[in-house]
């Protein structure tokens, strides 16, 4: 009877903790979402005057793009002049007769049209006899689409697009060494009522027995009286800080997962994926030398002179999935280089661009990107993981000692075209009796080569 009563108050207890712990858990995963699951949309700009809606924005479109881009962009001065709103500061008539043929509108004496050659340095637009009167409609409509405004994320909605969050698992942490406290304390407390029944049924007097209520033999004293649960307790307690000590440890220096906030956004989904420009067009020290190395913006300028913004969908894309205003992070770009739109020149007013680095391995090892890209014949996504898929750049691989050697360990030693190799491993693979070579045969288990 009394066991029974026992039992149950003991279970009722950890029960309750349990219950307690989870919650715990709950409220900070809760803390963590606070975001209330709006998505943030792009603010259209009023819709233009109905006066303009002659012509088809979407038929205008591609024909501006493949006759005008590479003069004219909508919102900003190209070689040419900013097109949007066009059919408000020009007559319909003027403007089929400019663009059908200008020099002809020009040598003819029109007053607006000699004004603006002139004031463009009378650089000569190209004449355009092939498109009609309803196809300059259609590029016209499409010059009046209202420019798309960003809406700035709040930070919650930032919190949720960062790539790694680890303040979950730090959360998961702390409520399992919650529930090894709660769990310890129940313990206690069973023992401290296990002895006092045994020290009633064995009719031993407590000291204070009379003055029940505050003076039973203190927890404590009880506990450490009991030599056997002390051994017991202390054991548990090494062994669970001793895990936690562990595990913390494997993690110095380990940053898999790392992606920091660069000071540009630069996307290589959008450039090695979309774009699917080479990885070493950029990283083009990988070839020969043991950095693949970051490339200095006058790489980027050999595209960005002509591209100050990215298409409307690449834009719509990045500001509601990604949070990010593209063209912003082209002016940071320009910014950098000193390049100034306006006058497509350079105005030598630099600040450099300071990248954060993501991969880093200790001083103590020596990697070789040449050796592994190009006698290897490892492909970047091997070690860098899906690159042209990432928005945001991080380290997909832990980079340990033991993620290097279980690689040479498992890879076969690549004998195409190499003659060098073919040599080799004709000798060696006859000592090992004709198997395939790895990495570690040739010697990628020994120290000294990873270490200096
Ligand atoms: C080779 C570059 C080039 C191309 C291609 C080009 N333009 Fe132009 N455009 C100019 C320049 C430069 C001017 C400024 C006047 C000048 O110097 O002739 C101009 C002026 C204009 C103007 C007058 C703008 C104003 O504010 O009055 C219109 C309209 C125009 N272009 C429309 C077009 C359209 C539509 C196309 C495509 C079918 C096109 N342009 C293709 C270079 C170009
Ligand atoms: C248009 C130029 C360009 C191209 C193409 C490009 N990258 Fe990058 N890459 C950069 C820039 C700029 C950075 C630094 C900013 C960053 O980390 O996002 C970078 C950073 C990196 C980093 C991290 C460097 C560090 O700090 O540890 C890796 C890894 C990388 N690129 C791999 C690749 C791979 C693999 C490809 C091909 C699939 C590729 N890159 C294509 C420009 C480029
Ligand atoms: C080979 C051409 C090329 C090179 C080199 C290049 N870009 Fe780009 N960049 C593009 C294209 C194309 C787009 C997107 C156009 C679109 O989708 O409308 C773009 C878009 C961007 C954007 C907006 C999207 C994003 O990634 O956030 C930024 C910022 C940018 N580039 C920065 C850079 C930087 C910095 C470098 C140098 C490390 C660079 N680019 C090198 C072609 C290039
Ligand atoms: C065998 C694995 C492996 C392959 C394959 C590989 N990398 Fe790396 N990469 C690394 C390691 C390890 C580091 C860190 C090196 C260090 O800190 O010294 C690194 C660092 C980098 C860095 C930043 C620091 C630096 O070295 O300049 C860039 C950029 C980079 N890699 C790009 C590339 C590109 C592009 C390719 C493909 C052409 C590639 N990597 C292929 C393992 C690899
Ligand atoms: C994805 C597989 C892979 C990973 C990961 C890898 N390696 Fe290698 N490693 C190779 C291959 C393949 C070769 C042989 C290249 C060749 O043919 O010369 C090689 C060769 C080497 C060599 C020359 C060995 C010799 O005997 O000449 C060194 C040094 C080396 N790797 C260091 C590293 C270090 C340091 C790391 C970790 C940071 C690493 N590797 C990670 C595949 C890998
Ligand atoms: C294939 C390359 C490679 C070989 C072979 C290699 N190491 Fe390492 N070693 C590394 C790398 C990379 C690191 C850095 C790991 C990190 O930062 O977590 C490292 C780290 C270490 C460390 C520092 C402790 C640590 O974990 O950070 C010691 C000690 C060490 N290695 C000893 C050795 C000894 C002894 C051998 C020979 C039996 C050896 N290594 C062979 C690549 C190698």
């Amino acid at each position: 009877m009394i066991n029974k009563k026992l039992h149950l108050s003991v279970w009722q207890f950890v029960l309750a903790s349990v219950f307690v712990t989870f919650s715990m858990l709950q409220s900070a995963a809760q803390d963590l979402d606070t975001s209330d699951g709006e998505p943030a949309m792009p603010v259209e700009a009023e819709a233009a005057p109905e006066e303009d809606t002659i012509g088809d924005a979407a038929a205008g479109e591609k024909l501006f793009k493949s006759n005008c881009a590479s003069c004219h962009k909508l919102y900003k001065r190209a070689t040419g002049p900013a097109l949007f709103e066009v059919t408000k500061r020009r007559e319909r008539e003027w403007l089929y007769k400019w663009i059908k043929n200008s020099a002809a509108l020009i040598a003819s004496g029109d007053a607006q049209a000699n004004e603006i050659y002139n004031e463009y340095g009378q650089s000569n637009m190209n004449a355009f006899p092939n498109l009609t009167n309803t196809d300059i409609d259609n590029i016209l409509a499409y010059t009046n689409t209202p420019k798309p405004v960003a809406q700035v994320l709040g930070p919650e909605a930032q919190a949720e697009l960062a790539p790694v969050d680890t303040t979950m698992t730090n959360n998961i942490v702390l409520g399992a060494l919650a529930l090894v406290l709660v769990v310890l304390i129940v313990v206690l407390f069973a023992v401290n009522k296990t002895l006092k029944r045994f020290a009633e049924a064995n009719g031993i007097q407590t000291e204070f027995e009379d003055e029940e209520a505050e003076t039973r033999t203190p927890i404590w004293q009880a506990f450490i009286q009991n030599q056997f649960l002390v051994l017991v307790s202390a054991v548990f307690l090494l062994l669970a800080s001793a895990y936690f000590a562990y595990g913390a440890l494997m993690a110095v220096g380990v940053d898999q997962g790392y992606a920091p906030v660069q000071p540009i956004h630069y996307s290589h989904r959008i450039h090695a994926g979309v774009s699917q420009i080479e990885c070493k067009y950029c990283h083009s020290s990988v070839r020969e030398s043991k950095h693949a190395g970051i490339p200095s913006l006058n790489v980027c300028m050999n595209c960005h002179k002509q591209i100050a913004e990215v298409a409307n969908e690449t834009y719509q894309e990045g500001i509601n999935e990604y949070g990010v205003d593209y063209n912003k992070e082209i002016q940071k770009l320009y910014a950098a280089v000193g390049w100034d739109e306006e006058t497509q020149s350079y105005s030598g007013e630099e600040e450099p661009v300071r990248w954060v680095r993501i991969h880093n391995l200790p001083d103590l090892a020596y990697f070789n990107h040449a050796q592994h890209v190009q006698a290897g014949n490892i492909a970047c996504q091997t070690c860098h993981g899906q690159v042209q898929e990432m928005e945001i750049m991080y380290q997909y691989s832990p980079l340990t000692m033991g993620w290097c050697i279980n690689c040479h360990r498992e890879t076969n030693v690549d004998l195409q075209g190499n003659g060098y190799y073919e040599e080799i491993h004709k000798e060696l693979s006859e000592k090992r009796g004709g198997r395939q070579l790895t990495i570690a045969d040739l010697g990628g288990l020994e120290c000294g080569k990873c270490h200096y």
